[in-house]
Order: C-alpha cells, then structure tokens, then sequence
C-alpha cells in the first residue's frame, strides 16, 4: 500500500470518529440534563436518543482501535489499504441508517435491543425496526471484511503458533519473535471476529422471526445470549486494540527500549482470548433460567480475563515510567492516564461481576458508571493517543502540545467527575436507563446535574485536543 493513501484513509477515519465522537458526547450531556430536570426531552426523544449515543460510541471506539492497528501493523506485514477504505465507506452508511432509524422513525429499545421488544412491541415508526438491524447488517459486514483481512495479512506472515506468541512460552530463546502489536492484534481480533459471526446468526434469527409473520419465534434465553456475547466482547476486545497501539507506541513516544513479548505477557493475553469469550454470561445473572454452572463461569471468566492483561500491562507501564526519566508529550499522557481508567473501571466492573454483589448493583447507574470510565478515561485515551501521534507523523514533527496540562487538567477533572458521578448514584441503587427519576430517588437529579457539567469540562479537553489533531490531519491530503 502506498504510504500517503494509507495517511490520507487514516486522517478521514480520525475526522470522521471524532465528528461522530463530539456529537454523540453532546447527546449525553443533553440525556444527563433531562434526568437532572434541567433540560426537558420526551420519553422517546431521551430513548432515541440513549439508542444512538450507545451505539454510535460502541462503533467508533471499535474502528478507532482497528484504525490504529492498521496503520502500526504495516510496520510488520502488508496491508491492502482497500480494506480500510471498505470498512470506512460501510461505517459511514451504517451509522447513517441508524441514525435515520432512531431520530426519524424514533426506534429507541438501546444499543443492546431488548428482545423481544423491538418485535413485538412497536412504540415507533413501524419501518424503523427494520431499518435499525438492518444498520447492524451494513456495520457488521464492513467490520467482518476489515478484522478477516487484516488476520489473514498476519497469518500470511507468522504461523498461528508464532501469531499467539506460544514460542516465547518455553525457556528457550525463539528463533522468530512475535512483537506484542502481532500478538495482541490477533487475539483481539478473533474475539472481535467470532463476536460478529454470533452477530450474523443473531441478526438471521431476528429477520427470520420479523419476517415469517408470528410462525417463528426465538427463545429468549437463547436470543439474550447471543446479543450479550456480541454486545460484550466487541466492547472488550475494541479495548485491546488499543493497547495494542499502547504497547507498539508508549515505549517508543518515552525513549525507552521497545516493549517485548515475555512468557509472561504472551500467557497473558493468550488467557484473556479464551477467557473474555465466556466473561459475557455475567450479564445474565438476574436471568434465573440460566444454568448455574453458566453464572459461575460468568464470574470466573470475568476474573481471569482481566486480571492477567491488566496485571501484566500495568507492571509494564510501571516498570516504563518508574525512575526513568520520560519525555512527556500528549501521547503518554493519554496512554499512561488510559491505563489508570482502564484499571479504575476494570474494578468497578470486577465489582459488579461477583453474584453477591450485582444483586444490589444491577442495572443501577453502577454499569454505565464501570464501562464510561474504561472507555471514556480508557480506550478513548488509548486511541486519542493514537491519533495525536499519527497525526504528528502527518505534519512531519512530534511538537510538543500547546496548554498541555490545561488540556490534561480538564481531560482528568471533567472525565473523572463524570464518571463519579454515575457511581455514587449507583451506589444509591440509582436505575439505568430511566429518562427521568422517580422522587424516591432524591439525589439522583442533583448527580445528573453535575454529571452533566463535568462531561461539559471533559468535552472541552476533547475540542481542544480535537482541533489541533484536525491541523494536522489536513496536511495528510496536502503532502506529496
Ligand atoms: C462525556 C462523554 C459521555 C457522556 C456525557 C455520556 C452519557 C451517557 C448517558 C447519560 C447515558 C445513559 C445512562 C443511563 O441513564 O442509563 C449513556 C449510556 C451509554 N453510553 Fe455514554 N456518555 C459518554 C461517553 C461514552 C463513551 C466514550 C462510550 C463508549 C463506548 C459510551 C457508551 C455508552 C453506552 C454503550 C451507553 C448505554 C446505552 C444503552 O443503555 O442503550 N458513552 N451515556
């Protein structure tokens, strides 16, 4: 692939994300100001409007991860840049289907869609439920073609052994060494692929069921299922694919030696691809059909999942920074603060993940408390990271950022505020998903209220960090 289209594909990806991005953040602060009763939606308006924030965030934050292996994987293997440009043209058109379905026919059952209900019980235009799976269809094929085309690209290269890094298992020194982008690119990967197969067969049963006119109907347990093993594992393993850049990047950016695959890391992420595929069922916990066996796996699973990638990362970005003295530009800063997000919201996620404890915390403000703070303060990061460094690359120098620390300041106090704010209500046993509050619940308006100003801090960091990576993606087209 020529290396200007390769730029010119990756600077398109960036503007598109982050227009997407600052929409779907002003969408939150508009749904945190209607539950804190200072701004005044219509139930289906906040629905709506909750079902494309959901969606529009889970899709971009998994394309920026792929935007970023794809671009640091040509340092290793070849990639067809058509890939890239496949996926991106398909993004475009499934997120403005989706969009169509939601503000104008009004579909709003989530980003997860509660079977049965956009089957049954149609509260919008009645073209919409079509239309909004069908979005998922166009998302879902572009995503497939792009992660089977970048697996194949490594495999053609590194055998699967080598692609899992199981040489570096054994004492010896391996002939052939997997750098951790490759490895960490496959693992996720395959989540990422199996997730979207799972995603087909869901979307076949829901048009089987929509179209044969009440002759066929899903099992519900079974449908639920497969929504939370896509819905799950997409999320997670988008994650990774920006550590993935972490790991390619952070050492790099510090001036430190390059990180390597160790026994240590390859058995690691080698765990959290078998693992994070079962993690899934914790979702299912207050669905007492489910067989016992199946929750315990779910807590187990979650356990093992996460703790070796996180123990392993986080002793590497210790052992990086610890007593070394590190050139701090805006991509460690977003890298090293991505990883105490990550971490922070990967224990409230262990939290809710242990039985006794989600019978208290499901469904309470506690999980979008858990996964905003490993997205918005984690792989947002991760990839934000990603993109000030390309697009660095894009303008020929990696100058240090103007107003840095104002830029972090707000990043940390606007981020992490938003997020506290969503635990304590949690914490109160606050529901989820609930336009407007019951007056039981009689804190809950006055976190929403300051939810909704801390996320106005955080996304004027994101305006500032966005308006300069926009500069310089610009020169992508200009430069010959
Ligand atoms: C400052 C930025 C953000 C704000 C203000 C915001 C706000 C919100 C709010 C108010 C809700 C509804 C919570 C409820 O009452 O249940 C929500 C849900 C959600 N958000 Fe965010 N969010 C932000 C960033 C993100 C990011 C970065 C992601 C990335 C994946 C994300 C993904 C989601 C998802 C998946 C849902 C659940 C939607 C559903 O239940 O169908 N959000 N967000």
């Amino acid at each position: 692939m020529s290396a200007q289209s390769l730029k010119k594909t990756t600077a398109t990806w960036i503007i598109v994300i982050m227009t997407l991005f600052i929409t779907a953040i002003i969408f939150g602060i508009l749904m945190r100001l209607n539950q804190g009763n200072d701004y005044k939606m219509s139930s289906p308006g906040f629905y709506a409007t909750m079902t494309t924030h959901g969606l529009t965030m889970i899709a971009i934050w998994s394309v920026a991860g792929m935007v970023a292996i794809n671009y640091l994987l040509t340092r290793y293997i070849k990639v067809p840049n058509s890939l890239s440009v496949f996926a991106l043209v398909f993004t475009v058109i499934g997120a403005a289907m989706l969009w169509y379905a939601t503000f104008v026919g009004q579909f709003h059952a989530g980003w997860t869609f509660l079977y049965p209900l956009p089957l049954v019980k149609i509260a919008w235009a009645k073209w919409a439920t079509p239309l909004f799976f069908f979005s998922l269809v166009v998302l879902g094929v572009g995503w497939l073609v792009w992660s089977v085309g970048l697996l194949v690209q490594i495999l053609k290269k590194y055998s699967l052994k080598q692609a899992f890094a199981w040489q570096h298992l054994s004492k010896k020194e391996p002939e052939v060494k997997t750098p951790p982008l490759i490895l960490i690119s496959t693992v996720s990967l395959i989540g990422i692929i199996l997730s979207l197969i799972v995603a087909v067969i869901l979307l076949a049963l829901t048009f089987a069921e929509y179209y044969s006119g009440g002759a066929f109907v899903n099992d519900s347990l079974l449908m639920k299922n497969l929504i939370y093993f896509f819905g799950h594992t997409i999320a997670n393993e988008s994650l990774y694919l920006g550590l993935a850049a972490l790991y390619e990047l952070m050492p790099e950016v510090s001036s430190r030696p390059k990180f390597k695959t160790t026994w240590y890391v390859a058995l690691a992420w080698n765990c959290t691809m078998v693992f994070i595929l079962t993690a899934f069922f914790h979702h299912l916990y207050m669905d007492f059909v489910q067989p016992l066996g199946l929750q315990m796996v779910g807590q187990l699973a979650s356990y093992f999942a996460s703790l070796p990638a996180a123990g392993v990362t986080a002793f590497s970005v210790f052992v990086l920074v610890f007593r070394n003295h590190i050139k701090w530009s805006l991509t460690n800063v977003l890298f090293f603060i991505g990883i105490m997000g990550w971490l922070i919201g990967g224990v409230g996620a262990l939290i809710d993940a242990t039985i006794s404890n989600n019978v208290a915390l499901h469904n309470t403000l506690w999980v979008p408390a858990h996964f905003h703070t490993y997205n918005a303060m984690g792989n947002v990061l991760f990839c934000l990271a990603f993109f000030y460094w390309v697009a660095n690359e894009f303008s020929g120098s990696q100058t240090k950022t103007k107003a840095q620390q104002l830029k972090t300041a707000l990043l940390l106090i606007g981020g992490f505020g938003f997020v506290l704010m969503f635990y304590l209500a949690g914490a109160d046993s606050v529901p989820r998903r609930f336009s407007n509050y019951p007056a039981e619940f009689k804190s809950a308006p006055l976190m929403a209220t300051l939810g909704a100003v801390f996320a106005t801090i955080y996304l004027i960091a994101i305006l500032l960090i966005f308006i300069e990576i926009l500069r310089k993606c610009v020169k992508a087209f200009s430069a010959s």
